[in-house]
């Protein structure tokens, strides 16, 4: 039998090692916003095969997907306070901890993948890695390519910006999204990730947006029947670091953590180009129909960037920094 004082050191140890910094510890924990199953997963798993490896077993890393860890903005934030890991995230919700990034959710700037390539490796995606470390306490070590954002909604076949009047839309908690769902005529409702689902299952908001992978990895498929394909940001989802845990690594982990990820998202980008047809062929084969906005995207385009752009000059770093990346996209 124990007595209370025997019983003391044991607790204390115990509540110590609850305690004990991540970086201590041989497993790492890795948040996933998304269901397992979309590119989120793909570039978390693959991730955590390679750095198992390049550390020759020494480091593990398990998944915790479905917002398992808290919603997409708590895992920035304790991650940030190193008592996370790594977390796979849309870049659209660390926007509101290091705006900057905000660079690449401006409404149409990024038109192809291709494109959403360019912007995040070379000397922009450098920049905005930097930006995160120093406003965010993490640091950008993969991204996931998740493919355009389209709108989904339970009510109707929406093909203008008239169809979309009266709908209620969820938008991630995103200044710069809902601006341009204002541009278009409605006021849409911002709402976490991680209850999405439940909001649309419920009818609390009729639709929302977000790519044909992650709407399939979802299951949105079961709550919702039309897609439009506004295609009006291109959806990135970084895999970040806590900067405490990673400045604590030694030399030879950091450089598997950033090989890693750079494999990662290679890896991301083709499984994006491999997948994203059958999954949208899948969607239309569970019921969803999937329509173009009436005379392409064209009012879309020309309501969000004259009335979003402008206003996010001075949170993305000045005009400037939009300028260079249209000249990096050649336009
Ligand atoms: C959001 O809509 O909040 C995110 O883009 C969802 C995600 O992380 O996949």
């Amino acid at each position: 039998k124990f007595s209370k004082n025997v019983l003391m050191p044991l607790v204390t140890a115990a509540s110590l090692l609850v305690a004990a910094p991540a970086a201590l510890a041989e497993t790492f924990k890795m948040a996933v916003g998304d269901a397992a199953g979309g590119t989120q997963w793909e570039l978390g798993t693959t991730f955590a095969k390679l750095f198992q490896q390049k550390t020759g077993g020494k480091h593990k890393v398990d998944l915790f997907p479905n917002g398992q860890l808290g919603s997409e903005e708590d895992t920035i934030n304790n991650a940030a306070m190193g008592t996370l890991d790594f977390s796979i995230l849309a870049v659209n919700n660390i926007t509101p901890f290091s705006p900057t990034v905000g660079l690449l959710t401006m409404p149409y700037l990024i038109q192809s993948a291709d494109e959403a390539k360019k912007l995040t490796q070379g000397e922009i995606g450098k920049e905005l890695t930097d930006n995160t470390v120093r406003d965010a306490g993490v640091r950008i070590v993969g991204w996931a390519y998740s493919g355009f954002r389209v709108l989904t909604n339970s009510k109707r076949p929406v093909k203008t910006l008239e169809d979309l009047k009266g709908l209620v839309i969820r938008v991630p908690k995103n200044e710069i999204m809902i601006s341009s769902y204002q541009a278009w005529g409605i006021n849409p409702t911002p709402m976490s990730w991680s209850e999405t689902f439940t909001g649309l299952q419920q009818r609390v908001v009729d639709g929302q947006d977000n790519p044909y992978i992650t709407v399939s990895a979802m299951k949105f498929y079961e709550v919702q029947k039309y897609i439009t394909n506004i295609r009006y940001i291109f959806s990135l989802e970084p895999l970040v670091v806590s900067e405490q845990v990673f400045k604590s690594q030694k030399p030879e982990v950091q450089k598997a953590i950033l090989e890693a990820g750079q494999e990662a998202t290679e890896h991301s980008f083709k499984y994006l180009l491999e997948t994203e047809d059958k999954i949208k062929k899948d969607l239309a084969a569970r019921g969803m129909q999937i329509t173009d906005p009436a005379n392409g995207e064209k009012e879309w385009i020309a309501k969000a960037t004259t009335a979003v752009w402008p206003k996010f000059y001075k949170s993305i770093g000045g005009k400037e920094k939009l300028d260079r990346a249209q000249k990096v996209l050649g336009r």
